[in-house]
């Protein structure tokens, strides 16, 4: 393939729903010159208690979609739960295929405690994996971690549940309580989940703003830069990434309206959903500011 034909090619994104937009942000912030397909998996969601072999199944299906119907020269697996079940099967199964996952950020985390303890929030499913397992191994020698398996809160983010989003969030934040910075209080909490940055005001507000909230999105998106340079996959610097959707600007669809800049962003991203795709449109709306039309997609 000659190289201007790779350098357009999309990168293929997905999470098991909303979440993944978290680090699809840093993508397209750390990105501007590349194009994306989003893949929400809403179908099939949540993956965070459901087991290895399902989401393993969805990723697999996923990847195959992206491959075969959008041609991706790079694959951004954006789900915590997702990497740590299936990331090593998909690079085996694939592997001419770049690949970058996401996982709790216990490493920064460790870097950042002062007191030596560090709370993580994260799915069932990442918690209980051999990956996460191998990763806090490594680590919990000179840093205790406090782990909070949070069942129901991807869930409740998904359907924009405010109620029991701040139920959950009271709950898991006592258990993994106290926070500060005294001896034995945790001062760096980690979203080991992709959907927690987007209740990050809340958090806060539950453990206080002193406590820093530690996501994966940004050294993802910096890993993706590498991965590309490597592969010789990156996109020309000298334009702009062309669209390859028309973003809904002139029409008024409800809350936010799109400014420009972040109507370029997301022109240079398709959003698909294997289930409702206004609960997608809602969620970019919501968080990336801007009006698109969420292609049904059927994997
Ligand atoms: N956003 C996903 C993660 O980072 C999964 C949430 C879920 O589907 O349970 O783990």
């Amino acid at each position: 393939m000659a190289a201007r034909e790779v350098e357009h090619r999309p990168i293929g994104v997905f999470d098991s729903g909303v979440g993944g937009l978290s680090v699809l942000q840093a993508l397209q912030a750390e990105l501007p010159h590349e194009r994306f397909v989003y893949v929400g998996d809403q179908g099939h969601a949540p993956y965070g208690e459901r087991d290895d072999a399902h989401v393993l199944a969805r990723s697999r299906a996923i990847t195959d979609y992206l491959l075969l119907h959008h041609s991706i020269k790079a694959l951004v697996v954006a789900c915590n739960t997702a990497t740590a079940a299936a990331i090593w099967h998909l690079r085996a199964a694939y592997p001419t295929l770049p690949m970058v996952g996401v996982e709790p950020a216990l490493k920064p985390a460790a870097t950042q405690t002062r007191t030596g303890v560090v709370a993580v929030m994260a799915t069932r499913g990442t918690l209980q994996s051999d990956k996460f397992k191998g990763l806090l191994s490594g680590l919990a020698g000179t840093t205790q971690f406090r782990l909070q398996a949070c069942d129901g809160l991807a869930d409740a983010i998904e359907r924009n549940d405010v109620e029991r989003i701040q139920a959950l969030c009271v709950t898991y934040t006592q258990a993994l309580g106290p926070f500060g910075t005294a001896d034995g209080q945790a001062d760096v909490l980690v979203l080991g989940c992709t959907h927690y940055p987007w209740i990050d005001p809340l958090l806060e507000s539950l453990v206080g703003a002193a406590i820093p909230r530690i996501d994966a999105g940004a050294p993802v998106a910096k890993q993706t830069r590498r991965v590309l340079q490597d592969h010789g996959l990156s996109a020309s610097t000298d334009t702009h990434a062309s669209p390859l959707f028309t973003p809904l600007a002139s029409k008024s669809v409800g809350v936010h309206d799109a400014s420009p800049a972040t109507m370029t962003t997301c022109a240079s991203t398709l959003f698909c959903s294997t289930g409702d795709p206004s609960a997608l449109q809602n969620a970019v709306k919501r968080w990336l500011h801007c009006n698109v039309e969420v292609t049904p997609i059927s994997v």
